[in-house]
This record gives C-alpha cells, structure tokens and sequence, in this order.
C-alpha cells in the first residue's frame, strides 16, 4: 500500500445528511514511537497494547452543504461547545482533505467525550482521533459502499496517524504495530496493523492500573518532545535499539515469558524518559511520586516474585502491567503502598481490549 491508495475513489453513491458514532480506546505504547519524520511517519516501529475502558465517544452529525473551499463543523464536548479543540480539528482536516475530498460538501457537528476524567493527564489524542477517523470512514462507506472491511479499518487507522501518531494504534486488535519492521508481516509506516502471530495466553486480559500521579497539563508536548530527537545525540542507537526491542517482544508475546516482558517494557520507558532527559533543551517529565512508585514495584516483584511491571508515557503517570491471575495480590499492594503517591488517590482499572466499536 502506499500514500496514492488512500485517496478516495469517485463516489458511487450520495448521501444528504445524518449520523454516526463510534468509541475508540486509548492505547499504551509497550515499545515506543518516539521521534518522526514528515508527514507523521515514524522514526522507529511501535508496538502497544490497545485498552479497554479509556476511551473517546464520538457522534459525528453531517448534513450537505455548498462546496465553498471551507471546512464547516461544530464542536461539542460532554454536550458543549468546545472552541479551543477547534483548531486541532481544522489541522487535521487540511492535513486529510487530500484522501478525503468529499468533507467540505457537509457541514459537521462533532460530539465528543471521554470515558475517562478529562484532567486525569491521560492524552485523548489516540482515543479521539481513532474516534473521529472511524466516523469520517463510515461517511466515505456510505458513499463508497463497496468498500471492504480492511480497506475501511487501514484508511482509519491511516487518518488517524494524520491526527497523532499513537491513534493509528486505537483501531482494531489487542496488540498493534506501527512502523515497518523487517520481522513483522505487513507492517507499515503508513497505517497500525494487529499483531500477526498468535498472542500466548498470558498476555490475554493483561491488565493496566493507571496510576494518576500528576493531572496536570503536559509540560512539554510529544509534538515538540518527537521533534527534539531530530538533533538528539542518541538518536540513532536509539532507533536501532526500537527496531531490536520489538523483535525481542515479537518473541515474548508469542512464549509467553513475562520476565523478559517485564525487562523490555521497563527498559522503553525509561528510555523515552532518557531521551527527553538528554535533548536540547532538557526536560523531566517524570515527579517524584512517579519514583516514589517505581521502587516500591521493583521491591514488590522482588519479593513475592509476581510478574508486575510499569510502563510510563511521555508524563508523570505510571502505567502498572501485570496478568490477570496476580490482579487480586497486585490490587491489595496498588491500595496498600502506591495509592498514597496518585493525585487524590485517583487510579483506572483497565484491561487490555480489541479496538475500536460502532456504536
Ligand atoms: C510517548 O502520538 O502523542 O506516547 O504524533 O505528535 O501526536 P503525535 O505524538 P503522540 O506521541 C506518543 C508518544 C508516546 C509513545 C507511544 O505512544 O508510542
């Protein structure tokens, strides 16, 4: 596939006007994208685990109006207007207009909400542009109706890196790769595809306590943070070091061996946080609460040698991964040792999940 074959076909069919709603999930990257070239592709392959219960809801109404060379839409979030999500909206509609050219003939209205607290520092970027990328797809099915099911799910999932990087994720299947990596069959730059082989049984329902160390907003966005890799002294190596990583987890994913898991989850997020630790200029997105809970993990897993591991995204929260069978002895040490260290003692229960649903 390349760029040209997501250019929509001329229309076979019309449609004056109504809806569509779809909820996509958040996703967590367990080796990471971090660094891109032009046009969103990415600088290395990543692999994350699609989520359950994080997610975006979004009803997209659209009635036809005159092609006057505009984008026309309103923006709603939980039930009202939202004008400084707008221009995120517009961007991403000039930047897909070329494969979708049929968008300024309506007028949209956009309703958006998330199932999880809007100032929980949890980014809704991956969760709403799948969301939006689904709703946009079923309009240009309904023109196009023809269209097969891949076709629809790869355009999302290609509009969607359009949006941001990590939505291209939040499409379809538990376990997803973005980026082109010589050992995973059908793996592209241009769109997130599900992990080909079998998944061992461990890493089915994994779950995923996020816990919310910091609500704040971000200090640094990825935007800026992945273009600061394009001078960075490590960067290189730490491509290479993706490309070796994530044929290091094709492995473990299907064997099964979750000590090997846990070194390599570990070890990508402490090296996104060195990579942002290390540009020009610097930062530190991690808080002191987010090592305040990673020691007592290590110690955890030491001690009772239950297969508990963190993850971390470009932010203060950490991400707790452990299989299902360990979810009541994990819960107990989350309550007992880590809550104290989440803003307001908040955390979210999730589970690894399949993707994005019409609702
Ligand atoms: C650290 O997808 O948010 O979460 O493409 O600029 O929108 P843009 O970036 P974004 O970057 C996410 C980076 C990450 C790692 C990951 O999810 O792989």
């Amino acid at each position: 596939m390349s760029e040209k074959d997501f250019i929509a076909a001329n229309h076979t069919s019309s449609i004056e006007n109504g809806n569509f709603q779809w909820s996509a999930p958040s996703n967590i990257a367990i080796v990471k994208y971090w660094g891109k070239k032009e046009n969103q592709i990415p600088a290395n392959p990543s692999i994350s685990f699609t989520l359950n219960n994080c997610k975006t809801n979004t009803k997209l109404s659209f009635s036809k109006k005159e092609n006057d060379g505009n984008f026309s839409f309103d923006l709603l979030f939980e039930g009202k207007p939202k004008e400084d999500f707008k221009p995120k909206i517009n961007k991403f509609l000039e930047r897909i207009e070329k494969y979708c050219p049929y968008l300024k003939n309506y007028h949209f209205t956009i309703d958006t909400e998330n199932t999880f607290p809007h100032s929980s520092g949890i980014a809704s970027s991956a969760s709403g542009m799948a969301a939006l990328s689904m709703n946009i797809m079923s309009l240009e099915k309904a023109l196009n109706p023809e269209m097969t099911e891949d076709y629809f799910n790869q355009k999302a999932s290609f509009l969607a890196r359009l949006g941001s990087g990590s939505a291209c994720r939040s499409v379809k299947g538990s376990v997803v790769v973005w980026g082109n990596h010589a050992e995973i069959e059908g793996s592209s730059d241009l769109f997130g595809v599900e992990f080909p082989s079998k998944i061992h049984d461990n890493f089915n329902t994994y779950q995923d306590t996020i816990l919310l160390v910091d609500k704040g907003e971000k200090q640094v966005s990825s935007t800026v943070g992945h273009d600061l890799m394009h001078h960075h002294p490590f960067a290189e190596q730490r491509f290479d070091q993706a490309h070796r990583n994530l044929s290091a987890i094709k492995t473990i994913l299907e064997n099964g061996d979750l000590e090997e898991f846990i070194k390599i989850t570990e070890s990508e997020a402490l090296t996104l946080h060195a990579m942002m630790m290390t540009s020009m200029p610097y930062f530190i997105l991690m808080k002191p609460n987010t090592l305040e809970i990673i020691n007592p993990i290590w110690k955890f897993r030491n001690d009772t040698k239950i297969p508990v591991c963190f993850t971390l995204d470009a932010g203060a929260n950490v991400h707790v991964l452990y299989p299902e069978n360990v979810r009541e002895s994990v819960l107990q040490f989350i309550k007992a040792e880590l809550v104290g260290y989440c803003q307001n003692g908040q955390y979210i229960c999730d589970v690894i999940g399949t993707g994005a649903l019409k609702i």
